[in-house]
């Protein structure tokens, strides 16, 4: 059964609000350098024949399913919003995608595909806002053949980022209404008009042992952007800095545990 937190969070993610502000502090132009550079790592990393099919687990409105699309590959993209799926398809038709993309809804927590369907999974930005993150986990890792891929993109809680803002939420606009260490790492609980939404900045030992108990093995984990504070900065002389930053720190230094973004790519035992 699902828990008061899964269902308050489900509710505030199947209405657009959230997806909105999602959309308009990260997938920005000012990004687009940042998150190219990241999924040719991720491409490369992955190593798959071109016509392979990888699932975006939490796909939002495929701005990633899309890069993958764009790259060659063949995507299932699934969400649980039903409100975000409606305008991923719209964006995966303009973007003439279609024959590309394959989008489902469906819920992490309880996947309807078989075990071990998929050799690569991608899912960016997800686990950090689903409560039952142990769960979800163990499903991606059921989903993932033996020897399959998973990339997992999370907040790092022991960033230099993290730490600086350890009292504050980290969505603009929302009440904070508390914080909390658990197991998994630091988790935010905001409120909006919309509802109850988590950000949790994960430990990153947390994650890379659960994925041990699910026969995940980490093959690399690198850093992804050090900081999204241009979400935060009005200047932008700022945010234009930070950006090179971030690309500079991700291009030539990739040391994980300063960078806010972590990247973990998990092989699955055979
Ligand atoms: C921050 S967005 C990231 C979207 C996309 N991966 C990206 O990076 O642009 C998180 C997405 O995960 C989805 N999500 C959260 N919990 C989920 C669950 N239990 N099952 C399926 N999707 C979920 C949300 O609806 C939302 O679209």
């Amino acid at each position: 059964m699902k828990s008061l937190s899964t269902k308050m969070v489900e509710e505030s993610l199947a209405k657009p609000d959230i997806h909105r502000q999602w959309g308009d502090e990260y997938l920005i132009e000012e990004n687009e350098r940042f998150f190219n550079l990241a999924f040719d790592y991720v491409v490369r990393e992955l190593n798959a024949p071109r016509d392979a099919t990888i699932l975006d687990a939490g796909c939002g409105i495929c701005l990633h399913a899309r890069r993958l699309a764009a790259r060659g590959f063949n995507v299932v993209a699934v969400d649980f919003s039903e409100s975000i799926l409606r305008e991923a398809e719209e964006a995966v038709r303009a973007a003439g995608l279609s024959r590309k993309i394959t989008l489902r809804r469906e819920d992490l927590l309880s996947l309807s595909f078989r075990d071990g369907s998929f050799d690569y999974i991608v899912c960016w930005g997800v686990l950090m806002h689903i409560p039952d993150v142990e769960t979800a986990l163990s499903e991606l890792a059921r989903v993932l053949r033996p020897g399959g891929l998973l990339v997992v993109s999370e907040g790092n809680m022991h960033s230099f980022q993290a730490k600086l803002r350890r009292d504050r939420c980290s969505i603009k606009g929302m009440q904070c209404l508390g914080v909390k260490r658990t197991p998994a790492g630091m988790e935010y609980w905001a409120s909006s008009p919309a509802g109850m939404i988590l950000t949790r900045h994960a430990d990153m030992e947390w994650l890379i042992e659960k994925g041990r108990s699910n026969l995940l093995y980490v093959r690399s984990h690198v850093a992804g952007q050090f900081t999204d504070l241009y979400t935060r900065t009005p200047s932008r002389l700022s945010r234009k800095l930070i950006h090179l930053f971030n690309n500079f720190w991700f291009a030539h230094i990739r040391f994980p545990r300063l960078a806010f973004g972590n990247i973990v790519l998990f092989e699955k035992e055979v």
